[in-house]
């Protein structure tokens, strides 16, 4: 395959002459010098871009491969990287979040502030008894005490785990018993979309599942004001024991492996992992791509639509654009609210200077834009825009190209950013005033990070053939552990099979046979990708049989032209299959019961019912010609097999 025919966009000779990353020859300077001296390259900007309390002398530690350590002898505070020093170098009064809410009102807040805010609800968390070490769940809308709740426990060295406020009682349970957490965060409640939505009652539910007894105190925080419930001894509202609390609070200096944070994921199998990220490395790479990806200037006005409650928001929100004193947008609603116009009227009014989304969102608004003009991206003033990205999935070129043209004038470079929650940051994306863009391609690695295509067995593929993306070498920012459970680790990133030390990303990938740019070409395990969400075909599968009237479930994507991928279940209940009417009774139950166990983004798009599944002799459910089945296509592979062949005319809906 090559990108021969395609079109091709080349940075502006403006933006080449004042980008951090210069021009071509300037990438490939960046990927010599990590060629020539790998720890050196990056042991050089830990050093130059992260404050040390102690500085480290060693940068890898290779002795307990596949768990790589970084900068592991020097101590620092990820809360005081992104905030004190802030304050020390004269950016006290600088506006470091600009806030819009559900309801358009806009809130400013200087770094001065926020490290006050983050200092008294770290003291607060102290007063609750956590301690170095301790996990805290924050389980949190988008809104500045939800930034300033994940610094406060970056603050006192506890490890936050965020888990994203769509997700039900039932994630929320798995995730604070995982963790074994001692600590909550929540709110009342939360807006989206011009409605009010529980938070701490889903919480209580979670809480009378049981199993999360180590957790002793819930901190609720005021958003909606619907009222709640409060569990006397463990519930505690944030204006009782927040405010009252100094707004001075020493930052804990923490080893470089300290984790940060923990972020549940979806994989191949079992439920969602707790991905592990130390706090230099992981920080230093949220600089590092700032800096070089966004081209983050100090005049910038940043906006990063994604949630805390997924990486992109820990990285693009939390950590990133604070650690290196940028001013950005945060927004709690959803851009269709009031109007799909939301975004364009946001950049507009907040003179957004860099822009960065992910393809769902743009496919949804395309499509508003073209049946109501007035929602049209032309209609409002973007001239502010100098740099826009993508993330989270694959942006089709038609979607690129009227990114490219409506939203970014034809003159903005598109960061198409691919990366994972294990990555911790951007692994292969263009350096916007660099690499000459092909849209549909993530085109190069991030300069030090060694992608590769490689075969079954590990060895690299030739450009042009496809294969599976792999990392050869460790990097300061990648996953540390899967909590709780490092025989998972060892064998979801770097199985044996690949050798024992090729990081498997879990994407195909191919290069271009000319010039070695990387298109992904989706996830090769058994994770979907639903408007950006990831999430275990396993893991709904589970959700579908606990319900009563199931016996047997088996989950699939198919493409979508609006989500990406679209979950289509193919069911087998324990009674007969019902049809008509009986039949949609039966999908609205069982796609509000995933809901539940899971949360709303996973409740498939279709449900079709069989009296079995298309089995092998030997009982495997064959996925491929479930797979053909969703799609709507023919069954054109080898039946032979198939212990009921019947069974297709059946499941094909
Ligand atoms: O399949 C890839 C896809 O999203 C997966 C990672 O999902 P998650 O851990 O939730 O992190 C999403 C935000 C970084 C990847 O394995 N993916 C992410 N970015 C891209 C992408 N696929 C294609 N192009 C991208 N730019």
């Amino acid at each position: 395959m090559s990108n021969e025919s395609a079109k091709v966009y080349q940075p502006s000779p403006d933006f080449v002459k004042n980008a951090a990353v210069s021009g071509m020859e300037g990438y490939k300077a960046l990927c010599a010098e990590a060629e020539q001296d790998y720890e050196g390259y990056w042991g050089k900007r830990a050093k130059e871009l992260l404050s040390w309390q102690t500085p480290f002398t060693k940068i890898l530690d290779e002795s307990n491969a596949p768990t790589y350590g970084w900068f592991v002898d020097g101590k620092l505070n990820a809360s005081y990287n992104c905030l004190d020093r802030q304050v020390e170098r004269g950016l006290g009064d600088k506006v470091a979040l600009i806030f819009e809410a559900d309801d358009g009102q806009v809130t400013k807040v200087t770094y001065k502030e926020l490290l006050a805010r983050v200092s008294k609800i770290a003291n607060a968390l102290k007063e609750l008894g956590v301690q170095k070490g301790d996990r805290v769940i924050i389980y949190m809308p988008m809104t500045i005490d939800g930034i300033a709740s994940m610094q406060a426990c970056a603050r006192i060295g506890a490890t936050h785990s965020i888990v994203f406020g769509g997700f039900s009682a039932q994630s929320l349970r798995d995730r604070i018993s995982d963790a074994g957490a001692k600590v909550l965060i929540t709110s009342d409640g939360q807006f989206r979309g011009g409605k009010s939505l529980p938070l701490k009652a889903i919480a209580d539910e979670a809480f009378a599942m049981g199993g999360c007894e180590a957790c002793t105190s819930v901190l609720v925080f005021k958003r909606t004001g619907v009222d709640v419930a409060m569990t006397a001894g463990r519930d505690v509202w944030a204006d009782d024991i927040v405010n009252k609390q100094s707004d001075q609070c020493d930052p804990v200096w923490v080893e470089a492996e300290h984790p940060l944070f923990l972020l549940y994921t979806s994989g191949s199998t079992g439920k969602p992992k707790g991905v592990q990220h130390s706090t230099g490395g992981y920080l230093l790479h949220a600089m590092l791509t700032m800096l070089y990806t966004f081209d983050l200037k100090k005049e910038d006005i940043f906006w990063c639509t994604a949630d805390i409650g997924w990486v992109t928001g820990h990285t693009y929100i939390t950590y990133g654009p604070l650690a290196c004193g940028g001013t950005e947008v945060v927004f709690e609603g959803i851009p269709t609210f009031p109007n799909a116009g939301r975004f364009w009227d946001m950049i507009q009014k907040h003179k957004v200077s860099i822009f960065y989304t992910a393809p769902t969102a743009i496919r949804s608004l395309v499509k508003a834009a073209d049946t109501d003009p007035s929602v049209h991206p032309k209609k409002y003033d973007l001239s502010s825009l100098r740099l826009l990205g993508s993330v989270g999935e694959p942006i089709n070129p038609t979607a690129w190209e009227w990114y490219y043209e409506n939203v970014g004038g034809g003159r903005c470079p598109i960061v198409d950013t691919f990366w994972q929650t294990e990555t911790g940051g951007h692994m292969i994306t263009p350096m916007p005033g660099a690499t000459p863009l092909v849209p549909g391609s993530c085109t190069l690695p991030f300069p030090g990070i060694q992608a590769a295509v490689v075969d079954e067995t590990g060895n690299e593929v030739p450009w042009g053939q496809g294969g599976i993306l792999v990392v050869k070498k460790p990097w300061p920012s990648m996953i540390r552990a899967v909590w709780g459970d490092a025989d998972r680790f060892k064998k979801s990133y770097f199985p044996e099979d690949l050798g024992g030390k090729l990081y498997l990303a879990g994407d195909g990938a191919i290069r271009d046979a000319n010039n070695g740019y990387f298109t992904i070409t989706g996830r090769i395990d058994d994770v979907l990708n639903v408007s950006g969400h990831r999430m275990g075909t396993m893991e709904i599968e589970s959700a579908l049989v606990a319900h009563p009237m199931v016996a047997e479930a088996a989950v699939v994507g198919r493409p979508d032209d609006l989500t990406g991928e679209a979950i289509v279940a193919f069911v087998v209940l324990k009674g007969s299959r019902p049809t008509g009417d009986d039949a949609k009774k039966v999908i609205k139950e069982l796609s509000d019961f995933v809901g539940k166990e899971i949360g709303p983004i996973a409740k498939p798009k279709d449900i079709r019912f069989g009296d079995n599944l298309p089995k092998t002799r030997s009982g495997k459910i064959m996925r491929r010609l479930l797979r053909s089945l969703a799609k709507g296509e023919e069954v054109t592979q080898d039946t032979s097999t198939l212990e009921n062949p019947q069974i297709l005319e059946q499941l094909k809906g």
